[in-house]
């Protein structure tokens, strides 16, 4: 049996030059946790391109999204930026990852801190009813250059709320802080930045960054999770991972390429 499935587009949305978003159909027996990545890409003169990919979309939907950054001379983000409704993408059957609630201890308060295509996995999550009922607040903080790369900010503000299942939940329990780091915005600066001066609690009015109440799950570039990284352990926090559930887990923004 082949290692991808072969999904169809049902729609694609660009946000900026930069970023865009696809769906694509879903195979029945494909399984996978709220946050979790996969292989995806397209065949190129006879052989699979993949690259890891975050599902952006809850287990419980019926068809897959995903959210990509386009790089002009990437090799496969400069060919998937031109799918069209109708294309076929490959899947790959093996869902894998870290960013999942089961990999974290319980807690107080879920903080996810995304930067760019860094959301993904946080889309998944925000939707998935455990994330209420592990956790009585959920902080989902998303880091871009500009306003107009803040994507998905309806669903999480309007579709969410009014969400048949989660709606109640949400609402009284998600905390969203959208912030800009390259213009004017109701939020400013980097995650690193709001997290260093306090501001971010602030804003939201809850307490400092603490590992007694807080777990935290980081997505983001290279340099976005060595700086967090750096900034738990120096306050106490123990990384977690597939094996062992711990105060905080990561992974990279895949979509970079
Ligand atoms: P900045 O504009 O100051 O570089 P990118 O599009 O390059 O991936 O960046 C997405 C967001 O992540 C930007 O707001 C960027 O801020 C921010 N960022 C980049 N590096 C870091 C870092 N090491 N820690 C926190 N935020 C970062």
């Amino acid at each position: 049996m082949s290692a991808f499935n072969e999904e169809r587009v049902l729609s694609v949305h660009h946000w900026t030059d930069r970023l865009f978003s696809f769906k694509t159909t879903r195979d029945q027996a494909f399984r996978f946790q709220n946050g979790h990545f996969t292989m995806i890409g397209l065949k190129v003169e006879g052989k699979p391109l993949l690259r890891a990919y975050s599902v952006a979309s809850a287990n419980y939907e019926e068809h897959l999204e995903f959210f990509s950054i386009k790089v002009p001379d990437g090799p496969l983000t400069s060919r998937l930026q031109h799918l069209k409704e109708g294309d076929t993408i490959l899947v790959g059957r093996k869902p894998t990852g870290t960013l999942l609630l089961d990999y974290l201890l319980p807690g107080k308060r879920l903080y996810m801190l995304a930067t760019g295509t860094g959301l993904a996995p946080f889309l998944s999550v925000i939707r998935d009813p455990h994330t209420y009922e592990r956790f009585e607040q959920v902080v989902l903080v998303h880091g871009c250059r500009q306003v107009a790369e803040l994507a998905y900010q309806d669903l999480i503000t309007e579709e969410l709320p009014k969400h048949e299942f989660l709606g109640e939940l949400a609402a009284e329990r998600l905390l969203y802080y959208p912030t800009v780091t390259r213009e004017p915005f109701r939020n400013q600066g980097r995650i690193t930045t709001l997290i260093d001066s306090g501001k971010l609690f602030d804003d939201l009015g809850v307490p400092a960054l603490n590992p007694a109440e807080d777990r935290v799950m980081i997505c983001g570039s290279p340099g976005m999770l060595r700086d967090l990284k750096g900034m738990l352990d120096a306050r106490g926090f123990h990384e977690g991972n597939t094996t062992k559930p711990g105060d905080y887990v990561i992974e990279r923004a895949f979509a970079e390429q």
